[in-house]
């Protein structure tokens, strides 16, 4: 057999446009057999099993899984490295969580060895939840963000990450300056930057621990490299703005201290968003930045509701989803996708498990600038691939003997009950990374 072919078959499932809503059966191509053929790591062709696999050649290696859910693998656009062993951490909100909590803990990825041994974690957690790519911070040590890359090559994985600029406002052995901050990330973008399927954005963890003249270097660096994603929070805790808008009193409110730097646009994305102003909504619509949505995040640190149905009205703001680990308590999409939908429900507004599905694939792709190349199954995309089991746990299997076929209410019984258990198998340009035991 020709290493370079693989077939995965299986219910396949992949976005065409943005689900308008429950029931919008033109926003997805489904089909009940079919199969997925990857050549050098990227599709080659997907359709109806039968007729594709009689134009193979016979030793083509095919994995069949007859009741699975074959998706684009979930893509992670928020997601903090070396917060692992920050998950659960007991009682505080944002800046005593990020004081008493997060800052400790960020300090052993100084170590290269530890942050090695994290990767090796990470990466396995990941796979066994069916992420195929993440936008991640590291910490503020370049050796973080050597970690990050190194283990996501090996694996073949498609990894967005930073090494965090920060320079106030933190433990000085977590503190950078503007000079260094700028020189590290510069150097990152040389070793990584395009290097296989890696690539460098720019990380300023937020305005509080940032000085005006480390943003400004951050802007340099997007002026100096437009085509990087820049990553940062934004509005995510009402302390946290109060705390902005006394370190920035020239701006008019915490998205225009980015804004004067240059840091909004097209390819920022900006975790939280949830107190954003009329006027910074419209903002970041006119800018075309994204707001990330971190619902278990937003949740479990107390810091209030992120609108989903609001984000789409006029001016629409860009949105994507993702977990926010160590914030966030799961590294499972799907567990991401039933806190936001409860988010949702608290708020009167209601989150099909279209749009959900969609926008852990396709329109989280978009948000990193990448549709076409991840999140969809059409030729010339990465062969990045999850394949779901919704009759993964007892509960599950249960309630789906009460349906009778039905796509959609199948997707809302794995997002509202499915996490990792729910994951038969994952693929990263083709080659499998994980497999239910
Ligand atoms: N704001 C600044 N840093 C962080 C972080 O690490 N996690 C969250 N949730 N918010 C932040
Ligand atoms: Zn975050």
């Amino acid at each position: 057999a020709d290493p370079a072919w693989r077939a995965v078959r299986g219910r396949v499932l992949t976005f065409l446009a943005p689900p308008l809503g429950a029931g919008d059966g033109a926003s997805y191509r489904y089909l009940a057999d079919g199969l997925v053929l990857a050549r050098d790591g990227r599709i080659a062709a997907v359709g109806e099993a039968s007729p594709l696999l009689a134009t193979l050649p016979a030793d083509t290696p095919v994995d069949h899984y007859p009741d699975g859910l074959v998706l684009p693998g979930f893509i992670d656009p928020h997601i903090h490295f070396p917060q692992t062993q920050v998950i659960a951490s007991y009682g505080a909100q944002l800046l005593e969580w990020l004081e008493r909590y997060t800052f400790v803990e960020e300090q052993r990825f100084a170590d290269a060895a530890h942050a090695a041994e994290q990767a090796v974690f990470f990466f396995d957690e990941l796979a066994r939840n069916g992420t195929t790519t993440a936008l991640a911070f590291c910490s503020v040590h370049p050796v973080s963000a050597d970690a990050f890359f190194t283990e996501a090559e090996r694996r073949g994985m498609g990894m967005l990450g930073g090494k965090v600029m920060m320079d106030r406002n933190a433990p000085p052995a977590l503190t950078d300056t503007a000079q260094s901050g700028y020189d590290e990330t510069k150097a990152l973008i040389e070793r990584w930057h395009g290097r296989g399927r890696q690539r460098v954005a720019i990380t300023p963890r937020f305005a509080v621990t940032s000085t005006p003249e480390q943003l400004a270097a951050a802007g340099a660096l997007k002026r100096e490299h437009p085509d990087l994603l820049v990553q940062t929070h934004l509005s995510e805790n009402h302390a946290e703005i109060e705390t902005v808008r006394r370190l920035f009193p020239e701006a008019t409110g915490y998205l225009d201290v980015y804004d004067r730097f240059g840091l909004t646009g097209e390819r920022s994305l900006f975790g939280h968003c949830i107190h954003l102003t009329e006027a910074e909504r419209r903002r970041m619509a006119e800018t075309g930045s994204v707001a990330v949505f971190c619902p278990t995040s937003n949740l479990f640190i107390g810091s209030g509701l992120f609108e989903m149905g609001q984000a789409r009205e006029a001016p629409a703001m860009r949105v994507a989803v993702a977990t926010d680990v160590g914030g966030g308590t799961s590294f499972s999409m799907l567990r991401t996708l039933a806190e936001g939908y409860k988010v949702q429900q608290l708020l009167g507004r209601n989150w099909s498990a279209l749009e959900a599905f969609h926008l852990a694939t396709a329109g989280n792709a978009a948000a990193l600038g990448l549709a076409g190349e991840i999140g969809t199954l059409e030729p010339g995309a990465f062969a990045d691939l999850v394949v779901l089991d919704a009759r993964a746990t007892p509960v599950m299997a249960n309630r789906m003997a009460r349906i009778d076929g039905d796509l959609e209410e199948e997707l809302f019984v794995l997002m509202t009950l499915g996490d990792d258990r729910a994951v038969r198998a994952t693929y990263a340009a083709g080659r499998l990374i994980h497999a239910a035991s």
